[in-house]
């Protein structure tokens, strides 16, 4: 797919959590083959000064793609340019984002009920950049995969290169079991790849996923967020070879906690680690706990102080 290897292997989106620290701890247990940035508002990429925005930071850009989020086709194609001249691997269009502070502007999912608009969305950003243009969308409004069908035909046609397809319906936000049997129509009606999403739990889950739905790629968002690692054990899985020892989460959160400072100022990877505490968290125990000191930690240090004091103390 796309000069990459098939099935391929993909860091969903994730505001606040798909940032490049996150993307060099998830490079540091052997990676994926593509990463997403977390949704770029167009109104705003234009404006952005690298040298201070927290969004504009990366360690390498030839695997990563910028998600960007709008529905004018204007805005949508300065911010495709504007991005372009980063080298990025590719731009997305993100027309799967379900919450209300999105889609009451017409962005996001509401491009799905659109088909007009979101069709000039994809040629103004096809017109800004010449790298692969990629969608990820959701499977609609309603359970309808004639519609759907529909409308990623009409991505194909304005110019998209590959789908990324979150099996789930607007109104099914992160609830209720993803519905891979679309990913599967999908795959079977357009032309261009299909990245499958949407529940991937394991690495066994990323193989069954591309077995049962014949999908080009597998797109996994949270587990990612909880087992960094879960790419090289997907990897393994996939060429038959045994699963990798789990990481100690001590180390990990030591890792992350390094990378947040090195790549932001100290409020920003404040912020940014008790974000992604919520999700590592949930490989301990005593997770809640460790979740609930931090929370309260005023600084790294104070971060750093309640990591030791709840691995030392052996809560368990
Ligand atoms: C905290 C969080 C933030 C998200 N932010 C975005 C986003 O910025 N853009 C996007 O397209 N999807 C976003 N999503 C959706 C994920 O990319 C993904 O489609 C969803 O979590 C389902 O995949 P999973 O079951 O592997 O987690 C977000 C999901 C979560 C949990």
């Amino acid at each position: 797919m796309l000069n990459l290897p098939t099935p391929v292997l993909v860091m969903a989106p994730m505001v606040d959590l798909s940032h490049v620290a996150y993307r060099e701890l998830i490079r540091s247990f052997g990676g994926c083959d593509l990463f997403y940035s977390e949704m770029l508002n167009s109104r705003i990429v234009p404006v952005e000064n690298p040298e201070t925005s927290v969004y504009l930071r990366w360690a390498h850009t030839n695997d990563l793609i910028f998600q960007i989020l709008g529905s004018d086709p204007e805005k949508m194609e300065q911010a495709a340019s504007r991005l372009d001249t980063f080298d990025p691997f590719g731009i997305d269009v993100n027309m799967g984002c379900w919450l209300k502070k999105v889609t009451v502007h017409g962005w996001g999912a509401a491009l799905m009920k659109d088909m007009d608009r979101a069709g000039q969305v994809i040629s103004a950003v096809r017109r800004a950049t010449g790298r692969p243009v990629s969608v990820k969308m959701r499977i609609g409004y309603a359970p309808d995969r004639q519609y759907m069908l529909e409308f990623a035909g009409m991505l194909q046609e304005a110019g998209a290169d590959f789908l990324v397809l979150h099996a789930r319906t607007v109104p099914d936000g992160l609830s209720r079991k993803a519905r891979w049997e679309y990913i599967a129509s999908l795959k079977e009606h357009v032309s261009i790849p299909v990245v499958g999403n949407g529940d991937v739990m394991c690495a066994q889950d990323a193989c069954d996923m591309v077995r049962q739905t014949g999908c080009d790629g597998v797109m996994i968002g949270r587990q990612a967020l909880i087992h960094p690692w879960i790419f090289r054990d997907v990897r393994a899985l996939m060429a038959g070879q045994p699963q990798g020892e789990a990481p100690g989460l001590q180390e990990v959160l030591h890792a992350l906690l390094a990378l947040l400072e090195t790549h932001f100022p100290a409020d920003v990877a404040l912020k940014r680690f008790k974000t992604a505490l919520f999700w590592l968290a949930q490989n301990l125990t005593f997770g809640h706990y460790l979740t609930k000191l931090a929370g309260r930690a005023q600084s790294m240090d104070e971060v750093k102080k309640s990591i030791k004091a709840c691995f030392e103390s052996g809560i368990s």
